[in-house]
């Protein structure tokens, strides 16, 4: 049953009669904390109007790693575009009216299925080994994200290396895998959007398109509009589930740290970050990389990709290396075969596997083949700094 944080006895009542009579109270973050400790299986805490947005945000912050199960609905009493977009940033899975009863009844049970559906899931992956989450990431528009994620996709899908990929286009209002591999769009995350708490390995068949033996892509709607009704938790479902099913989860992202983007990197194994040999690609790495440091993602599931390497522009790999601290994992060379393949909705590692595009990309997916799992269950390093994503409270 919820805790309440942060509300008088009085409200505490109003809580009780409103959701259940085992409601707790916690007046402040250290009684929550030690309320936690003492019930490891809490699924659901309800943040009162009165808390401050800092703690509110905190607290979200704070277990959204330690304990990714834990849902955080937020009340307030006047609902600010801003207030929402800073509670969602920070893990909140939904934001209430305090006084709306309805809204609360209705958040708390999406929540608490949301948490059943995620312990449903992370219990499956103690018996059958699930598979590896990789997230393709740039903040740079153009760098390759597409490109990438399609071809590595396909490389690490081939028989005889044997393994089952799903491709998740979460590059939600412009995502273009299904014009990349000539998909016809019948199903999208559109699909999935009444299935929150609830989605099961059927649902999740019933929303894929297959590309090749071995992939199934799971597309972006076709109406830019749905992306706002998306949620993180939806996501986060999506790519547990998928994960499931499938050996590799690629997930080709937007050009943005947008809230979905964040809970992808809370849960996936391996980032697949980008650049190319040009400043802006390169500035926009070198945020990306503190921001992600800033979260206290660990750097071991970092492989830094440089794309459309081989260009004579003046940087090289190595600059990129030194300017951001981090090896590079593959270089991607510049090939007019690219967008000639794009063009006829086949990826290189498809069409001509021996191409060197097509080289690299196996030679990528061999690598990640081998890198070791990542432990499951483990919680990644605790943020280093907070806030990042806060305004000034
Ligand atoms: N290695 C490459 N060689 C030649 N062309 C490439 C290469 N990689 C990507 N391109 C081309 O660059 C363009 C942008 O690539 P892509 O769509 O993969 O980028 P993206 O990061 O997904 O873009 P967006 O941010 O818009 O989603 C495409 O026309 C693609 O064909
Ligand atoms: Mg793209």
């Amino acid at each position: 049953m919820p805790v309440v944080l942060g509300d008088t006895e009085r409200d505490a009542e109003r809580f009780r009669f409103t959701l259940a009579d085992d409601v707790s109270l916690v007046e402040n973050q250290s009684k929550l904390e030690q309320y936690l400790e003492d019930h490891p299986d809490e699924d659901l805490i309800i943040v009162g109007p009165d808390v401050t947005m800092a703690v509110a945000c905190e607290v979200a912050e704070t277990y959204r790693l330690k304990r990714p199960f834990l849902g955080v609905v937020l009340m307030r009493r006047r609902m600010e575009v801003t207030t929402m977009a800073e509670a969602l940033r920070a893990g909140v899975r939904e934001v209430v009216l305090a006084d709306d009863v309805e809204a609360l009844v209705g958040a708390t049970k999406r929540s608490m299925a949301v948490s059943e559906q995620l312990r449903n899931v992370e219990m499956g992956d103690a018996g059958a080994n699930r598979g590896r989450i990789i997230l393709v990431f740039s903040t740079k528009g153009g760098s390759g994200k597409t490109t990438v994620a399609t071809n590595l996709a396909t490389a690490l899908s081939l028989e005889g290396e044997g393994s089952s990929v799903c491709l998740l286009d979460f590059d939600l209002e412009t995502g273009d895998v299904a014009i990349a591999l000539q998909l016809d769009p019948t199903r999208t995350i559109s699909d999935a959007l009444g299935m929150q708490g609830g989605l099961d390995d059927r649902a999740m068949a019933s929303l894929v398109v297959p590309y090749r033996a071995n992939m199934d892509c799971l597309l972006a709607p076709t109406r830019p509009a749905d992306a706002e009704f998306v949620t993180p938790a939806l996501a986060e479902e999506l790519v547990r589930v998928a994960a499931q099913m499938y050996d590799y989860v690629v997930i080709d992202a937007p050009p943005a740290f947008t809230e979905v983007v964040l809970r992808c990197f809370d849960i996936a194994d391996t980032y697949v970050l980008l650049t190319t040999l040009d400043m802006p690609a390169l500035k926009n790495l070198k945020v990306s990389v503190d921001t992600l440091d800033n979260l206290g993602l660990p750097r071991n599931k970092w492989q830094v990709v440089l794309n459309r390497g081989g260009s004579r522009v003046g940087l090289t790999a190595g600059d990129v290396e030194r300017t951001i601290g981090v090896p590079i994992s593959a270089e991607i060379p510049s090939s007019v075969e690219v967008p000639a393949r794009l063009n006829e909705g086949v990826t290189v590692v498809e069409a001509n596997p021996r191409h060197a595009v097509a080289r690299a990309f196996l030679d990528l997916a061999d690598k990640l083949r081998k890198a070791p799992a990542m432990t499951k269950g483990a919680p990644p390093a605790p943020p280093t700094k907070r806030g990042l994503f806060r305004r000034g409270s």
